[in-house]
């Protein structure tokens, strides 16, 4: 009986004991969801404001293609409406890393470098057109064809990979926008460019800021870019961006990767500052209108 009472005992003196332990559970189970729940709150709410840029084409990935329809801005329906067979079927990105070979890229960049070597700003940017001769040196741009070390500079070999290049980009132009390639002229500016981290000396030098191509360039209808290097291997920043409303969409340059886009605002862009090695690419940009065509 003694022993029953004393467990009894126990029992009542150990059962406030229980109560308190399971308050003291109930407050730290409590404090810890909170610290759970807000800790989780600032994860979401730091990596929503880092999800505001997608990529949309890694350069550690090879893409057969890749393509996002965009809706077309007004002003360039407006002015391409008139071009019944070059008009796309729908606006848009796309991107391939199929189009152009690594052997391909291999000469280009031999022919951009055996150019680049006469010239180079004196900032970060410089270019090398083929067709005007225009190449950036110091502050200005001088014309490789009317140098004499520089006249004879490229072979007739050398153009005929460019345009073999710049062919098989037309063709892929017209096929991703479904228009005709014998509506799509060639057109000017084409040309190499070569980026590096240098700081700017004049404003040409700062190839950073948002713009719509076909503001900046008028007879433009679709632009390409041909990327003659790796994002993170030959150099550091340099991605092609997006602007877009929601998310920013950024496309690693990798070898041989071509992107294609309708020249309208519905492109809105920029390429982020090189911040170390120097990036090479070729632009080619195509109109639906004759009288802008170059060989
Ligand atoms: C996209 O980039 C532009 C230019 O750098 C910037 O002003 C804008 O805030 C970015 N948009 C988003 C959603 O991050």
């Amino acid at each position: 009986m003694s022993e029953i009472r004393k467990r009894n005992k126990e029992v009542a003196i150990e059962k406030p004991s229980v109560i308190d332990n399971k308050i003291e559970n109930k407050t730290t189970i409590f404090f810890s969801r909170i610290v759970v729940i807000s800790s989780l709150l600032i994860v979401v709410y730091f990596s929503s404001k880092d999800e505001k840029v997608i990529t949309f084409a890694s350069q550690t990935e090879t893409l057969i293609g890749k393509g996002l329809v965009v809706e077309c801005s007004q002003d360039y329906i407006n002015e391409i409406n008139k071009y019944d067979e070059c008009y796309p079927k729908e606006c848009k990105r796309f991107v391939t890393d199929q189009v152009v070979s690594a052997r391909e890229v291999d000469n280009l960049l031999k022919i951009a470098k055996k150019g680049f070597q006469f010239g180079g700003s004196d900032g970060g940017a410089s270019i090398l057109d083929l067709h005007s001769g225009a190449l950036s040196k110091g502050q200005h741009f001088i014309n490789i064809y009317k140098i004499e070390a520089t006249k004879y500079l490229f072979s007739e070999n050398d153009y005929n990979i460019l345009r073999v290049i710049k062919e098989k980009i037309k063709y892929a132009v017209a096929q991703h926008f479904g228009a005709d390639p014998n509506k799509l002229y060639l057109t000017s500016p084409t040309f190499f460019s070569e980026l590096t981290s240098r700081k700017p000396s004049n404003i040409h030098d700062e190839y950073w800021h948002p713009h719509v191509d076909k503001e900046t360039y008028r007879s433009f209808h679709y632009t390409s870019l041909l990327y003659l290097g790796d994002y993170g291997v030959d150099f550091k920043g340099g991605r092609f961006v997006f602007i877009d409303e929601k998310f920013n969409r950024t496309i690693e340059p990798k070898k041989g990767r071509v992107s294609m886009f309708t020249s309208g605002r519905e492109n809105f862009h920029y390429v982020e500052k090189v911040t170390s090695g120097v990036r090479y690419a070729l632009t080619v940009a195509f109109t639906c209108d004759k009288q802008f065509e170059i060989n």
